[in-house]
Parts: structure tokens; C-alpha cells; sequence
């Protein structure tokens, strides 16, 4: 199954060492605030990232990122439909604020247009989400709309805003390379 390797990181299919540190920070309320799992986050979902699916297979496909030591930070995520695909990216608090949200998606990114040929990838967020509204800039994405409390989340209405990229828009950067 693929792994992708960027200058400081491995993404790569979870295992079932890594379940721990998974639900510890997907258990933490700072990184849950804007997501949609239940909390406490259920056993069942964390056994469900050892699914062996494929990026690019129908639905979520979850990918741990690690540093080359093995240390978990975070996962990234394709929800593919189709030609098109929702990401998903969540990294551990001790792991925010150090580039390695963007060079994990990178890659991802990289892979989802050159090899997995997909036309359009898009992400629907909390406008109050401002770490993600920067990333998601910083990776070219589009802000197409937004809807006004358009869905249910934590005990009130909340708006979705709608970012997305074109295959035709993507500009590589050879120093984002895969190796
Ligand atoms: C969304 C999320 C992944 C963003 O993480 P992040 O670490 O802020 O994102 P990046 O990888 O782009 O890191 C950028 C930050 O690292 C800093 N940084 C430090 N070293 C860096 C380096 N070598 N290269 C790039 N940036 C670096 C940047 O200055 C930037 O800080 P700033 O946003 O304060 O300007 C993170 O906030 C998160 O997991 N949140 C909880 C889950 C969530 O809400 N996910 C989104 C749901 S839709």
C-alpha cells in the first residue's frame, strides 16, 4: 500500500501501534472542536483506520503521519467520490505550528492529481477554523462559499465554507518532490 515520504515526514497506513496516540488526540477538545466525531471518540472508528483500503478507493482512506522515528503526529484523509475527493488533515496539538500539516497534504495532494488522476479536491470547514482557512490558502485552495448555519454541530448552528482546487489549477513545485 503507498507511502508517501516528504523531506521530514511518513505518511503512511495506520497500525495498530499507533491506535493509542490516535484516540489520545483525536480524544483532545482542541482538536475536536471543529471535527465531526463523536467524543469520547469510539473504539470501533480507531479500529477502523487498520482497514487496508487504498487512497483513492470509494470513501474515507486515513493515512498516519509520522516522523521517521515512528512518532505519530496526525492523520490525513481522502474521502474520494468519484473524480473528486474531500481531504481531511488533523495533526496532535504538540504538532501544530511547524509546517507539517502542509508538507503532509503536499503529498497528498501530489498523489491525488498525478497518480491517482482525481479532477477536483475540496474541503468544507468552520470559517472560525482559522489554522485551516490559512492552510488551505497557503495550498491554493479556492474559498467557493460559504453556507450560513447550514448544519448541526456541538449544540449550535454552524456555517460550512467550501474550499477547493482543480487538477488544472494544481502548480507543482519540484521541491515538494516525493521521494
Ligand atoms: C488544521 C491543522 C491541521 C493546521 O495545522 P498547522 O500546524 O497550523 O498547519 P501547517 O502545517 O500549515 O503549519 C503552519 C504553521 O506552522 C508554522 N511553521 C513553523 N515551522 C514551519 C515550517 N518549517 N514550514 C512551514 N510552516 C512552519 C507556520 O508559521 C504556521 O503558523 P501560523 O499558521 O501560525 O502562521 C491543525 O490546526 C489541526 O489539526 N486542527 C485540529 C483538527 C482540525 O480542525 N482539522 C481541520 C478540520 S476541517
Amino acid at each position: 500500500m503507498t507511502t508517501l515520504t516528504t523531506p521530514r515526514l511518513i505518511v503512511r497506513p495506520f497500525r495498530e501501534a499507533d491506535l493509542p496516540a490516535f484516540t489520545a488526540y483525536r480524544n483532545d477538545p482542541a482538536v475536536a472542536r471543529y471535527q465531526g466525531w463523536a467524543l469520547p471518540y469510539p473504539a470501533e472508528a480507531a479500529q477502523a483506520m487498520l482497514s487496508g483500503r487504498a487512497l483513492g478507493e470509494d470513501g474515507w482512506v486515513q493515512r498516519a503521519v509520522t516522523l521517521p522515528d515512528g512518532t505519530l503526529l496526525g492523520d490525513v484523509a481522502l474521502n474520494t467520490h468519484g473524480p473528486q475527493a474531500e481531504l481531511g488533515v488533523t495533526l496532535a496539538t504538540h504538532a501544530q505550528g511547524r509546517g507539517y500539516a502542509h508538507e503532509a497534504l503536499t503529498a497528498l495532494i501530489a498523489h491525488a492529481f498525478a497518480v491517482l488522476g482525481l479532477h477536483r479536491l475540496h474541503a468544507g470547514i468552520d470559517p472560525r477554523n482559522e489554522p485551516v482557512t490559512r492552510l488551505l490558502t497557503r495550498l491554493h485552495f479556492r474559498h467557493e462559499g460559504t453556507h450560513i448555519q447550514s448544519y448541526w454541530h456541538r449544540g449550535e448552528w454552524t456555517d460550512e465554507a467550501t474550499y477547493a482546487l482543480l487538477r488544472s489549477e494544481w502548480t507543482h513545485d519540484p521541491t515538494q518532490d516525493l521521494h
